[in-house]
């Protein structure tokens, strides 16, 4: 699904980015351009983020 419709970016897309790296919703801005603009996606996004940090941590063991 479109998380930031403003930079057409979706949930995979964020996920991707964890995967890659990314930490907070400022990496998700520098590196995919997410909230950049309206800044309406920046609670999804954190959210996308989040669970999927939290879920890859669980897949490894280190929750
Ligand atoms: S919807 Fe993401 S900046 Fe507007």
């Amino acid at each position: 699904m479109y998380v930031c419709l403003c930079n057409a970016i979706t949930d995979r897309e964020i996920r991707a980015a964890a995967d890659l790296g990314a930490r907070s919703l400022d990496d998700l801005s520098a590196s995919l351009g997410v909230a950049t603009c309206c800044r309406r996606c920046s609670d999804c996004a954190r959210d996308v983020l989040n669970e999927h940090l939290a879920a890859s941590a669980c897949a490894a063991g280190d929750d």
